[in-house]
């Protein structure tokens, strides 16, 4: 039986991978925060299937005590502060976690289990301001958050740590996956969890801030078995995982209103643009500039085939399905009592 263990088990990617390798036979180890409240988030209905471990990705004595524990064959290195907008509240708690946390991990590796194969979560945050469309593994990174900037020490150090020591290390660079698990504070989540409530009579309109920006939006079910392929291989490599279709958040807004039977008409421009009901006329979309970010990534779209073409990854679930799954989710749950 294999072992493996997963940083940021109670996130959104740790779920579907917990869930994937359990249903492989692997033996499931997941490190926990300490908090005041016992929480499991998004692994709450297979805690007893998973062995937790209490471990912080700024200490690196809990990382070593993780692998002492777990002996794991493989690392799945999920843990981040992933959310974008707080890396310019809180950069040096980002840069400690996704940068700095990296190392401290692929020094546990390289101090208790040299030969554990090790997946390092990188993400297409690291293109920022865009320097080829679209987007792949040799495009040059020009990152535009203190989260890109943490991201790229981490994807290099993984690099790095490869080449030095010969470890199994590989970096997955993946662009946004979503999913019925999403945080709320992420875009999509926040605009199917409005679009529940505003069909449901909870909620009078949706403040959103850069409608414009584009993003390359897959499910986290699909991103998670290319992280699982990537240390299949006979050689450790790093990969770009995406769709390689790319919509406005605009046209994301559409597409979830439209799940609920509601169709927007936007009008105005710029900060004074707003989406109607077009059956009742009410204003049900707002842009607030509180949402708006210090630096944009204006555009992402990448490229999958050296995915597609060397671990024989697809993706299988579509935009609208992704879409429809997140809305008819949130709907479920408002309507029966159970969000969170
Ligand atoms: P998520 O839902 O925000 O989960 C993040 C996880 O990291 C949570 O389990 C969180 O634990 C844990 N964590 C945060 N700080 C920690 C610390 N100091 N020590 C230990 N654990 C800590 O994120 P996700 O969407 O699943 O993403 C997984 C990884 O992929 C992240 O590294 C993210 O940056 C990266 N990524 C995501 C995307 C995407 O679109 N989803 C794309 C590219 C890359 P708590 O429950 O204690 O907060
Ligand atoms: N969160 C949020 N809230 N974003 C908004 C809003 C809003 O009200 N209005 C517009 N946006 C825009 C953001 O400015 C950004 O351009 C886009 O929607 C997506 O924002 P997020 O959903 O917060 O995701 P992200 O693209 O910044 O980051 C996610 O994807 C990265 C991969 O590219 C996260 O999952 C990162 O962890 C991941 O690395």
């Amino acid at each position: 039986m294999k072992k493996a263990l997963i940083t940021g088990i109670t996130g959104q990617d740790g779920s579907y991978l917990s869930e994937l390798l359990l249903e492989k036979g692997y033996e499931v180890y997941g490190i926990m925060r300490r908090k005041s409240v016992v929480d499991y988030g998004n692994v709450e209905h297979i805690k007893d299937k998973i062995n937790f471990i209490y471990a912080d990705m700024t200490d690196v004595i809990s990382l070593i005590n993780a692998m002492k524990i777990s002996q794991a064959d493989e690392v799945y290195n999920l843990a981040a502060q992933s959310f974008v907008a707080t890396s310019w509240e809180q950069p040096l708690a980002t840069a400690d976690i996704d940068a700095l946390g990296v190392t401290n991990m692929l020094e546990a590796i390289r101090t208790v289990k040299p030969d554990a194969r090790f997946y390092q979560a990188s993400t297409s945050e690291m293109f920022g301001l865009v320097q080829e469309i679209p987007q792949k593994e040799t495009t040059p990174f020009y990152p535009r958050s203190p989260y890109g900037v943490a991201k790229l020490y981490g994807h290099w150090i993984t690099k790095n740590y490869r080449e030095s020591y010969n470890l199994y290390a590989c970096s997955g660079i993946l662009f946004n996956h979503e999913s019925e698990r999403r945080g709320k504070e992420f875009v999509t989540r926040k605009i199917t969890d409005a679009v529940a409530k505003i069909k449901l009579g909870k909620l009078d309109c949706l403040e959103l801030g850069n409608l414009d920006s584009k993003r390359d939006w897959g499910h986290s079910m699909d991103y998670v078995k290319a992280m699982w392929l990537m240390l299949q291989q006979d050689e450790p490599d790093d990969y770009v995982i995406a769709t390689n279709e790319t919509r406005t958040v605009r046209e994301f807004v559409d597409a979830a209103f439209n799940c609920a039977g509601i169709e927007i008409e936007w009008n105005g421009s710029g900060i004074n643009e707003f989406g109607k009901d077009k059956a009742t006329g009410k204003t049900i979309v707002k842009v607030n500039p509180k949402f708006f970010r210090p630096a944009e990534v204006d555009i992402l779209i990448g490229d999958p085939a050296k995915a597609e073409n060397k671990l024989g990854w697809r993706r299988e679930i579509s935009f609208n399905e992704l879409v429809e799954r997140m809305v008819k989710n949130d709907i479920y749950l408002l309507s029966n009592g159970l969000e969170k």
